[in-house]
């Protein structure tokens, strides 16, 4: 079987993991001993892969073909350049070439990518490549990782950088900011993890207050839906949401804003014309939200008419204020963990999902600060008897 690489960021790897999962479902996913390397197995075409790739949050790039190779040090690599090269032999590319070499999880002693990208580089050029550093037309990507003393390699897809291109727009340099804007970096992960690959269906950004999951759902090419209560709300995801798709250059899109209520989807989506697929939802909490009614009573009815207007196989996530409880980035957190609300008990949370229909797959913490953190839930519609 086909057994590729992808190469995770250091932000929230067991974010990044499920994130992939959600992207690629016909892959088979699993965690290899580094945190942040992840194997891939199954059929998929590469085309599939680079679209995952290009729209994840937290994947840098995948490794196709991928080769893992345990290196304790310098002399470990004259051992694994015979084996890269006959993997070489064995996946040939056409055109041009370069190779980029990264570091995870720190240093292994006397291992460094500039050094291995230059053998690598000249061991191309001795098989005929034309090397373009500048813009090749195929990336031959190596890990060094640290964590697990493995160098894993392979033609990559992907550019393998540790910045996202997606932090780097802060929700503040919007025109429309509010504190409560969510992070791109978060937003852009629960929409995929929510909707999966990108031609499913429609994301539907519940209550999307500056349009925090809208802008990178339609930056992704998805067909996006925004809705908010407020009139000023919408007036201001509207600005944002042109301001971001001018900012990357993007004519065509397939997103809009409502103004309409989230407890009554039917009516406030009317006919889309695509199945939906994914629920984003980040609901007002606390005294001072902005909600039409009581917080846990809003949540529960937005949970039973997002259930309604549903694709059988729709996901949705959550993101939910909570006391610190520790930093969890490598793995989901327990089911049977307690968990602490900033607003409200995490029971009735339990009892709102189930009694919509909704079936809770996993639970993440994002470590926030000192006071803050934030449970990131995803689930699925329960099959019905
Ligand atoms: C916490 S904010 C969402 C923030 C958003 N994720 C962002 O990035 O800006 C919650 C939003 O829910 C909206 N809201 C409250 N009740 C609603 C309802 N019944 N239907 C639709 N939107 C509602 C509020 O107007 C508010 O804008």
């Amino acid at each position: 079987m086909v057994r590729h690489i992808a190469c995770l960021r250091g932000w929230h790897p067991a974010l990044a993991r499920a994130e992939i999962a959600a992207l690629l479902p016909e892959m088979n996913v699993t965690r290899l001993e580094g945190r942040r390397l992840l194997a891939l197995a199954g059929e998929s075409e590469e085309m599939a892969l680079a679209e995952a790739v290009a729209v994840s949050s937290g994947c840098q790039a995948i490794l196709c073909h991928a080769i893992v190779w345990p290196c304790e040090g310098e002399a470990t690599i004259d051992r694994f350049m015979p084996v890269i090269l006959e993997h070489l032999n064995n996946h040939p590319r056409d055109g041009t070439v370069a190779v980029r070499a990264w570091r995870h999880e720190g240093r292994i002693e006397g291992v460094g990518p500039s050094r291995l990208a230059q053998r690598i580089g000249g061991r191309l050029h001795d098989m005929g490549y034309a090397i373009d550093l500048e813009h090749p037309q195929h990336r031959f990507g190596v890990v060094i990782d640290a964590s697990s003393n493995t160098i894993a390699c392979g033609w990559m897809l992907g550019f393998g950088d540790e910045s996202d291109g997606v932090s780097s727009r802060k929700a503040a340099e919007r025109p429309f900011f509010k504190p409560v804007s969510l992070d791109p970096r978060l937003a852009r992960l629960a929409v995929n993890l929510a909707s999966g690959p990108v031609g499913k269906g429609a994301t539907i950004d519940v209550m999307t207050g500056t349009g925090g999951f809208l802008i990178e759902a339609a930056l992704s090419n998805r067909i996006a839906v925004g809705l908010d209560l407020d009139p000023m709300m919408v007036e201001g995801t509207i600005e944002n949401l042109e301001w971001a798709l001018n900012a990357e250059g993007k004519t065509e899109h397939s997103a809009m804003v409502l103004t309409g209520d989230a407890t009554k989807l039917t009516e406030a989506l009317g006919e889309l014309g695509a199945p939906i697929c994914g629920f984003v939802l980040d609901p007002p909490y606390g005294r001072n939200s902005q909600g039409s009614i009581e917080p846990m009573a809003l949540l529960e009815s937005v949970l039973a008419s997002a259930q309604e207007v549903a694709n059988t196989d729709a996901g949705l996530v959550l993101i939910l204020p909570i006391h610190p409880m520790g930093e969890h980035p490598d793995e989901p957190i327990p089911s049977r963990a307690d968990i602490n609300l900033l607003h409200g008990d995490w029971q009735e949370i339990e009892h709102a999902l189930r009694n919509a229909h909704w079936s809770v797959q996993n639970r993440w913490v994002e470590h926030v600060h000192a006071s803050l953190s934030r449970l990131i839930l995803h689930a699925t519609i329960a099959p019905q008897d």
